[in-house]
């Protein structure tokens, strides 16, 4: 008989609070609520304000590990380059992302923020946030019509004309088009941090129905490096852990797609002794799986023996119901990649296979045979389900995004035309070495002899934009 997982009480969606104190007490809708701040603030819409103290706990362990953001806030801090900006926020509302608010706040901008997933939002942080005077309209477990209602909050109030936009999945850029297309002729800049998101904006680009300059962060060297190579390599690992118990030694594993994501998860099961098989479509990141060690395989191949079997490629039904069918008792099955078609797992849902839950997100798919396969997260996101992502990686994007924000807020007339750009690389230079002190690592710098025979400026940037880390 299998415990219950020791330290992770109720989480069975995306990022979901990891903390577990955001039972809820009552059933009564934040929005049937009236409540009031310490300061006598009414302006937010939260689950409860008075779990503020121990949101604020939350946030201030979250900066200890986001030196990036927090030196950039000290930095800045005097000149205030964002004095002026009035920011509708939606984004995750977790501890990290509260300290990218209140970075933004220091920096000189005016916020108003919303929740962009219905399940994301630490409740604790979202009163803490309150408490502090800052318009938040969130909880976990929005209905869609609240999702909607929230973001509108934030764009439409009285007294308030937003001129910046920082979005993750695009849908505050696409709720003030819509609704409010005068209001959105007179935003400045958007920020978008999301890979949907930002295939939005290049589909309005293409339309021609982007009117504002837009910055895609999602694609920085540092986001997608950090993102999804080290977070992955990091928390493939924990959420397999705390989701099952497993031991890796001596198992066979398969990850399929040898991207960044995939790099991430084969470097640390084979850190911890598996024996490792990679399925690719691509014949360099094949040739790299091999120069790595790794045996480049077809899934096919494999089936019948691997104990554990990843996806990360991206792409749909890249295991089947045929796969599955084949594979041995036990198997251990889960995606890291973005969406929950990876694994076909719709085509588990017939008659002939029974479901039982053994933890929250760890189902047993059970064949008329007796064979089980233990199936995490029912297919989605298996780290941003059964665990939490770094928050020193947090610290990088959200560095990352304050930068755009800055950028595109300051930059002179006629710089950014309404079209999607990709941060300079200067910028994010600036964010990886904002990282480096909490390393004690000490950049070399290029002697004057040096600079002028690479051709380079002794301040950076220090490669192309074609450059592939
Ligand atoms: N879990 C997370 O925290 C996290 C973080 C970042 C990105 N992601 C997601 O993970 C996925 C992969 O991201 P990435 O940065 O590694 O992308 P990537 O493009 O670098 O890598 C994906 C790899 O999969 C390969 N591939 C595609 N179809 C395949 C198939 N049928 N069989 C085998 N290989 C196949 C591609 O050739 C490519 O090399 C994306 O969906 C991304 O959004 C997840």
């Amino acid at each position: 008989m299998l415990s219950p997982p020791p330290y992770y009480p109720h989480v069975d969606e995306e990022r979901a609070s990891y903390t577990g104190s955001s039972s809820d007490e009552d059933d009564i809708s934040p929005r049937e609520k009236s409540q009031t701040a310490g300061d006598g603030f009414t302006d937010f819409c939260i689950k409860n304000v008075a779990q503020a103290a121990f949101g604020r706990r939350e946030i201030e362990i979250a900066e200890q590990e986001m030196p990036g953001i927090v030196a950039l806030r000290k930095r800045a801090a005097e000149d205030k380059p964002l004095r002026g900006a009035k920011i509708v926020g939606c984004t995750h509302i977790n501890a990290q992302t509260a300290v990218l608010i209140e970075t933004l706040i220091s920096l000189g901008a005016s916020v108003r923020w919303a929740a962009c997933n219905i399940y994301s939002t630490q409740n604790e942080v979202a009163a803490a946030l309150a408490e502090k005077s800052i318009p938040v309209f969130a909880w976990r477990g929005e209905t869609e019509e609240d999702f909607w209602w929230c973001i509108d909050k934030c764009i439409n109030a009285e007294n308030w004309q937003p001129n910046m936009i920082l979005d993750d999945g695009g849908d505050a850029t696409h709720l003030m088009l819509k609704k409010y297309p005068a209001m959105f002729k007179l935003i400045r800049g958007i920020v978008e941090e999301s890979v949907t998101g930002v295939h939005r904006l290049y589909q309005l680009s293409k339309q021609q129905k982007l009117s504002v300059p837009a910055m895609n962060v999602n694609d920085s060297v540092t986001k997608t490096k950090f993102d999804n190579l080290y977070s992955c390599r990091e928390s493939i690992i924990d959420s397999l852990k705390r989701a099952t118990d497993i031991m890796f030694g001596g198992k066979q594993a398969i990850v399929c797609g040898y991207g960044e994501v995939g790099k991430g998860c084969c470097q640390s099961l084979k850190g911890l002794g598996c024996v490792l098989y990679v399925a690719e479509i691509d014949p360099i990141c094949a040739l790299q799986a091999s120069m790595d060690g790794l045996r480049v395989v077809k899934l096919n191949e494999v089936i019948r023996n691997v104990d554990i079997i990843i996806t990360a490629t991206g792409n749909k039904n890249v295991v089947t119901r045929e796969h599955m069918d084949r594979m041995k008792n036990g198997a251990l099955l889960c995606n890291m990649g973005h969406s929950n078609t990876e694994i076909d797992v719709n085509s588990l849902r017939t008659p002939e296979l029974t479901w039982e839950k053994v933890r929250s997100s760890v189902d047993h798919v059970i064949w008329p045979d007796g064979k089980r396969i233990v199936l995490l997260a029912e297919g989605r996101l298996v780290n941003l389900t059964c665990s939490s992502v770094p928050s020193f990686v947090v610290s990088i994007s959200a560095a990352t995004q304050a930068l755009a924000l800055i950028e595109l807020f300051n930059a002179p007339a006629g710089r950014y035309k309404a079209d999607v750009y990709l941060l300079p690389k200067k910028m994010d230079e600036y964010v990886a070495s904002l990282h480096l002190p909490s390393f004690d690592a000490h950049l070399t710098e290029l002697t004057e002899e040096q600079a002028k025979y690479m051709g380079l400026n002794k301040a950076g940037p220090f490669k192309p934009n074609y450059y592939r880390y």
